[in-house]
């Protein structure tokens, strides 16, 4: 375990108890493929674990229509990043409030492999989806050969953690059999935090395995390829550098090429409806054991009933006090 972790763990040692999130009788479905723990060759006939079967173009392939360098023209980068840190923000240990996920710029998040707990995607109306990064440009030559830059931010706030992370602009490179992964990186950081902040403009990120796909109507897609962490700095030494990331997809197309429909944006389901009188919210994550749960208010029924009776009983004696000396004065 990293210095971070460790750092990160005493002082919330310190803190008292973080979780109280009954393990024992949480059920995470994990919906996707996850990467073996050693980088493997990438079969380009199984399932993306990224790719819908709506996203599947089921139309011909544009007759004539090549992937080169002058019609190389859109594309998309489907990632998650590593799901088990979009669950760590997404629905948070012990009720943390705040949390957020959001996308901008040309990113956007998707109902693919969304962290489900107990049946219930994104369950605590943080958006848990993998990224999808738009086109930006390519410098293509050949399939083993360019760099394709993508657009879009996306920003991960766990502000009782004392941080922000942003990735911003992924862009993929591949030559001589060395493929990678860049982006610009920013950790913010607030006092508290047990890392200092980090801006790492550009930054490579992933190591990939590239498959040996060719394209097909103009289209070059990469389905699920594993990806590795190339620093640990990015995640402030939470991860370990050769650290699993989430396996993405990455689609690079000609004008001409029939390219797949974007996926389903994430869609986090509204707060329960309120009848107006009941706004106490669902008791997921209270403490368990002790009694009592909560802390008493000290405004419980019984107080209050006394409360007016007394207060009743005053205003009368006051009324009879105020009336006396007038009638004594005629
Ligand atoms: C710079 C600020 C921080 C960063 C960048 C950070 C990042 C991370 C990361 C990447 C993980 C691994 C998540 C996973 O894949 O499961 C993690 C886990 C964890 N963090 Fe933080 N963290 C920060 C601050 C804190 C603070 C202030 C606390 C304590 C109050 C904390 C408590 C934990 C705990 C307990 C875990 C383990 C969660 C688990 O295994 O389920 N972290 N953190």
């Amino acid at each position: 375990m990293s210095i971070a972790a460790v750092a990160g763990l005493v002082f919330l040692a310190a803190q008292g108890p973080v979780t109280d999130v009954p393990v024992t009788t949480t059920t995470v479905t994990t919906t996707t493929v996850t990467s073996a723990s050693a980088p493997a060759p990438v079969s380009t006939t199984g399932p993306p674990a990224l790719a819908p079967a709506s996203t599947t173009s089921s139309s011909p392939a544009p007759a004539g229509c090549a992937l080169t360098p002058g019609t190389v023209r859109n594309g998309e980068l489907l990632w998650g990043l590593k799901k088990s840190f979009r669950q760590y923000v997404g629905v948070g240990l012990g009720g943390a409030t705040g949390n957020s996920i959001t996308a901008s710029g040309g990113a956007s998040i998707t109902n693919l492999d969304e962290v489900v707990i107990d049946g219930v995607p994104n369950p605590r109306g943080v958006p848990t989806g993998a990224y999808r990064f738009s086109f930006d440009s390519a410098d293509y030559t050949s399939p083993s050969r360019f760099t394709a830059k993508f657009r879009g931010t996306v920003a991960l706030a766990y502000p009782s953690h004392f941080f922000t992370m942003l990735i911003s602009n992924p862009q993929v490179s591949t030559s001589d059999g060395t493929t990678v992964l860049r982006a610009d990186v920013e950790l913010r950081t607030q006092p508290g935090a047990p890392a200092n902040p980090v801006a790492l403009p550009g930054v490579e990120l992933g190591r990939l395995t590239a498959p040996a796909a060719t394209p097909s109507g103009g289209l070059l897609t990469w389905p699920s390829v594993p990806v590795t962490l190339a620093t640990s700095e990015a995640f402030a030494g939470f991860y370990q550098t050769g650290a699993d990331l989430d396996p993405l997809t990455m689609r690079l197309g000609a004008d001409c090429a029939d390219t797949p429909p974007p996926p389903q944006t994430a869609t986090v389901a509204p707060p329960p409806a309120s009848s107006g009188d009941d706004l106490v919210p669902e008791a997921r994550f209270r403490p368990t054991g002790g009694t009592p749960a909560l802390a008493a208010t000290g405004a419980d029924i019984e107080h209050g009933l006394w409360a007016g009776v007394v207060i009743v009983l005053s205003g009368l004696a006051l009324v009879l006090a105020a009336y006396r000396p007038r009638t004594r004065g005629r």
